[in-house]
């Protein structure tokens, strides 16, 4: 096992390799995509809806992160490892971003922190960067703040709106992120955005031109019991595996064939005989 560097990605970049993201949220998950040799792996704020239920990205709290992360941590060797900070952890100054970052780090043990939009985040992730912390940029569709961007939509699909997101991503380069994810945008956009962009820019609903690609842990192996975007492929249909094998069991209980003699335990010789004196 290897531990996946930010140049070995760098190298990638530059042999046109395409880098693999996906997240994970919890022990099993991580060691499966570790399994699997993924190069990078994102605890990602989706989190609040795959495994905490809630309806958006916004109310998850970093102690929730936290501990997701943990677990991911330990389930993992050699991808790059990337935290999520999550909606109102980091926006307001540059003190509660590091404060923030560094829990990332320090206590979850990962390799860099990632942080939604352009705007007044770029200042965020220069103090980060500065302060030592590498950073991944999020542009495009920024899922915290959805709701001033008109909903979960894909982004730059006018010219100004485009250029907009481009100069995002510019200006979060030029703050010193380490790397870049750009989430539903026309791949036209994405073309845009490559030749002016030295640091790995990974892909999700973005076309085929980033790059490396995103996707979440759930939606490619379709655990998730909802609407999927647009830019989801499912690769495996878990779910439907799962409630048939849940089925079955109780099934099995029900009719008694479960358990049987050889899921259980037997007394040592002669000591049941005993029971009966
Ligand atoms: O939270 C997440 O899963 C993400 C990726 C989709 C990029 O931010
Ligand atoms: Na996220």
């Amino acid at each position: 096992h290897r531990r996946v560097t930010l140049a070995a990605l760098a190298a990638k970049k530059d042999a046109g390799e395409a880098l693999v993201m996906v997240t994970a949220y919890d022990h099993p998950s991580a060691q499966i995509v570790e399994a699997a040799g993924v190069d990078i792996v994102l605890v990602g704020d989706s989190a609040a809806m795959t495994v905490l239920g809630y309806d958006s990205t916004v109310p998850v709290t970093v102690d929730e992160m936290l501990m997701l992360t943990k677990a991911v941590r330990r389930g993992l060797t050699s991808p790059l490892l990337i935290g999520d900070l999550p909606f109102g952890s980091y926006e307001a100054s540059d003190e509660l971003a590091l404060a923030t970052a560094q829990r990332f780090i320090k206590e979850a043990g990962c390799d860099l922190v990632k942080i939604e939009r352009g705007g007044t985040t770029v200042d965020r992730a220069r103090a980060l960067v500065r302060a030592g912390i590498p950073v991944v940029g999020h542009v495009g569709l920024t899922p915290q703040t959805a709701t001033a961007l008109g909903g979960y939509r894909a982004q730059g699909r006018t010219a100004e709106a485009a250029l907009a997101v481009i100069d995002d991503a510019l200006a979060l380069q030029d703050a010193g992120c380490a790397m870049l994810v750009v989430e539903a945008v026309p791949s036209e956009v994405t073309a845009a955005l490559m030749p002016r962009l030295d640091i790995p820019v990974i892909g999700i609903g973005a076309g085929a031109g980033a790059d490396g690609q995103v996707l979440v842990f759930h939606d490619l192996l379709g655990l998730y019991d909802g609407g999927a975007a647009k830019f989801v492929k499912r690769y495996a249909d878990l779910r439907s595996a799962a409630i048939d094998g849940v089925e079955a069991y109780a099934r099995e209980v029900r009719s008694g064939m479960y358990p049987s003699a050889e899921h259980g335990y037997t007394m040592a010789r002669g000591e049941a005989a005993r029971l009966e004196e």
